[in-house]
Formats: C-alpha cells, structure tokens, sequence
C-alpha cells in the first residue's frame, strides 16, 4: 500500500474534519514529519531538523535506530502478535531483562501500551496490596489522560474532564524557583516535603495506598526537586503504610544521565516504577514493575491486557536495553547533560529572558521570565523561541502551567556538534525575541 501524499494544508483539513477538535500541534505553521534518523527528523519538504524534544521525550535512543529495526522487522515477519493466554519466548525474556536492570526488589512486571495505563495498573497495585484507597501526588504533576490518571495530575489545564476519582490530594512539588511559601532552600527544611504529612493526617483517612510522583516533572516544566526532597515524602508516606510509585514514563532508561532511573538520584528505592515513551523508543509500550510481595497481592485476580506484552513491543523492548548498554547512552546523556548545562548558564548571563535553568542529564528546561524580579511567565516569548528554533532546523517543547518553559530532551545518542547547535540556535533565537523580535499570537 502507497499512501497517498499530501500537503500540509491538506492535512490540516483533514484533522479538522477528521479528528477530535482538542488534538493540538506545535508552532504557528504546523510541521509535517515523514521521516526520522536517530536525533534527526526529516519534513515533506526534505529539511532536517534536529529533534530536541524526542518526539514528546518517547525517542530515547533514536529515531529507527540500525540496530533495532531490523529485528522488529523480523519479529513482524515471525509473529505479530499474541497474548499473554498462551506462551511465547519473548515476553518472558523481556521481564527478564528489565528485572536486570530495576533497583531494588523489583523484579515482577506487567506490560500495558501507554503511561497511563501504567500509572492506572500502579494504582490498582497499590490498592490491593496495602488496602487503602487514598493517594498522594504532585502539584504541577501530569500521570496521563485517562480518569485515575487525569485525576493524580496536579495541573487545572489537564484536568478539565469531570468527574474525577475521588480520594487524591496534592501536595507542593519541590518548585524552589517559585517556592510556594515564599522560603529558600535549604533553610526551609523542605516544609514542601513536609506537607506530605499535614496533607495525609487533614485531608485523608489518615492511611494511603500510595503517593506517585515523576522524580523530575515533564510537562510541569522540569521541576527538580532538591535533593532530599523525595526520601523526606518516601519516609511519610510509607510511616502512614502508602507505597512509593515512582511514574518514569519520561525520566526511566537513562534520560536523567548516569542513572538507569531518575529516583535514583534521590537515593530512595520506590515500590513500583511505571514506565512508558523510553521504554519503547516509539512502540506502544508501558510496563509496571513491581516486588514478589506487592505483585501478590494480584494473585488470584484476572487481569489481562490484549496488546500487553505483544512479541513486537516487547522485541523493541529489548532492543532499547541493548543499545543502551552497548552505546552506553546513560553516560552520554550526563556528558551532553553537562555541556548544554553548561552553556545555558552562559545564555542566562547574556539573556535577561532566562529566569532559570534546570533538570538533569537530557532532561533540560529553561524558563523564561519577562522580569527576572516579578518571574511574570513568558508565555507568548516562549512560543515565538519555538518558531524561530524551527526556522533554523531545531524542534524544542514547551511545558509549566503558564507554558513558559523551553524543554530540551533529545535522544540520547545526541553528540557535542548537536549539542552546541542548540546552545547557538537558542543564543540567537532568545537574541532576536529580546530585541523586541515580536511574539508569536497566542
Ligand atoms: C510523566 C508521564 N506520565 C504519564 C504519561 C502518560 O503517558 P501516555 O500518553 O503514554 O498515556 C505521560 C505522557 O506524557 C507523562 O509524561
């Protein structure tokens, strides 16, 4: 079958007319992208770009990396798909393989397709097993887009469908750059953290099943949280018998740099570790792992998913781990880290729009202010940088309630040449919108 080939114009239509109205995109003008090389995509007009945002931080290692397509190109032609009803090697060989590479105890996993439903089957976990109903979670968080998940997300702007799962509450995120209380680290004694406790005795029965939390938040806009931040939430919630569930959907498989898992930097081993996007490097792929003892608590009761643990996700699965390790893309992503770190402090000392810049190895966010005194958010700025890193051949996301967050999470194969393109294309971008280059409309 040969698609058929149309323009951009075309396509709009056709969305328009074709698909749900709340399907958004990207930049003034939409892109078009056929085709994708590593941290390169490519538009119907043949211009490349480089990828700095990863497709929604799901290209972990590359766009159809040379080392995994052809095996999911074989496994397409052995066995496309069939369930966890019968037995097939690959599923079990893949468990297998992630449990070489969990901390902890955890060793036990289900597959599903997407981050929510990862988020979904940890919460269901967390419930059976400590028979508590309730949950904690992060303001500025986001867990996904179905009911449980929707409800876990700490953000008004993806919570907008009622009713909501009742028996959530949110407490602040380690945001110290706008610092709820208006306190300064470290003198503040993580009162943030803290409020886990005042949150769980007031505002719940008193005893959770669990908290979850993204160890560096994604479409929040980066927020990192200071380093002891989640082992002073790990110790409360699991004094009122909760579980840790740490949502990696965007910081697992290296992205943080120098770590497998982004909780790890915090030093606390979580319960539960959902994942999604980098587990699959484009596959529909999510995975929830887990204990023997909380896994357990599942025994006896059905559960099934149709496409979970299917040979082709699951070969790509497999392929992501052994590029990883081969490529030894985690110490990449803390090199690459260190160097667009580095040179984005540099911007901030010449580019009053950057209020701060934040993250860890290739999961980067620079927030920008109008007024480094009021923080006042630029939005509109923060759309117009996107244009213009487009024109030049860059693709950077946004994120934060007020959108003014640049987010930067290429793949992880990204070299210091890629790395110092984005440095000169922001550079240059920030130059032209501070000059009074005008903002996209909103
Ligand atoms: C941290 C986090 N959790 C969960 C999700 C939901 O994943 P999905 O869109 O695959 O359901 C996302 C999606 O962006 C995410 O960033």
């Amino acid at each position: 079958m040969t698609l058929k080939k149309y323009t951009t114009e075309e396509i709009g239509k056709m969305r328009e007319e074709y698909l749900l109205p709340s399907t958004m995109t990207y930049f003034t003008e939409p892109l078009s992208i056929v085709r994708g090389e590593m941290q390169y995509v490519y538009d119907d007009a043949g211009r490349k770009y480089l990828d700095a945002f990863s497709a929604v931080v799901t290209i972990s290692v590359g766009h159809c990396h040379p080392d995994i397509v052809p095996k999911v190109v074989e496994q397409v032609r052995t066995l496309q798909h069939m369930t966890t009803l019968y037995y097939h090697p690959v599923i079990v060989t893949y468990a297998k393989r992630l449990a070489d590479i969990m901390p902890g105890d955890l060793k036990v996993s289900f597959f599903v397709n997407s981050g929510c439903e990862a988020n979904e089957l940890s919460a269901i976990l967390a419930k059976n097993h400590t028979g508590a109903q309730e949950f904690l979670a992060l303001r500025h968080s986001f867990h996904g887009r179905t009911l449980m998940a929707m409800s876990l997300t700490g953000q008004s702007l993806w919570r907008h469908s009622l009713p909501y799962v009742f028996g959530v509450s949110h407490i602040p995120a380690g945001y110290c750059y706008r610092c709820p209380y208006g306190i300064s680290y470290p003198a503040c004694d993580l009162a943030c953290a803290r409020q886990a406790e005042e949150v769980i005795r007031y505002s719940t029965s008193g005893r959770i099943a669990g908290f979850i939390a993204e160890p560096i938040q994604g479409f929040g806009g980066v927020i990192c949280p200071p380093k002891e931040y989640f082992g002073v939430v790990a110790e409360i919630v699991r004094r009122y018998g909760g579980l840790f569930i740490s949502d990696e959907v965007q910081t697992g498989f290296g992205r943080t740099g120098g770590a497998m898992w982004g909780i790890e930097h915090w030093g606390v081993v979580p319960d539960i570790i959902a994942m999604a996007k980098g587990i699959g490097n484009g596959a529909p792929l999510g995975a929830v792992t887990t204990t023997r003892a909380i896994a357990d608590s599942m025994r006896g009761k059905v559960h099934f998913n149709t496409y979970g643990g299917n040979p082709v996700s699951m070969t790509q699965g497999l392929g992501v781990i052994e590029v990883i390790e081969k490529y030894g893309y985690p110490r990449n992503a803390r090199e690459m880290g260190d160097r667009l770190v580095a040179g984005f402090r540099g911007l901030q000392e010449r580019h009053p729009l950057i209020g701060e810049v934040r993250g860890m190895g290739l999961m980067l966010g620079i927030e920008l202010v109008r007024d480094r005194k009021t923080k006042e958010p630029a939005a509109r700025e923060t759309l117009r940088i996107m244009d213009l890193c487009k024109e030049r051949g860059l693709l950077v996301g946004k994120g934060a309630m007020a959108g003014n967050v640049v987010r930067i999470k290429p793949p992880l194969c990204i070299d210091a040449a890629d790395a110092d393109f984005i440095i000169a294309t922001l550079d240059e971008c920030l130059g032209i919108v501070e000059r009074g280059g005008e903002a996209a409309p909103q």
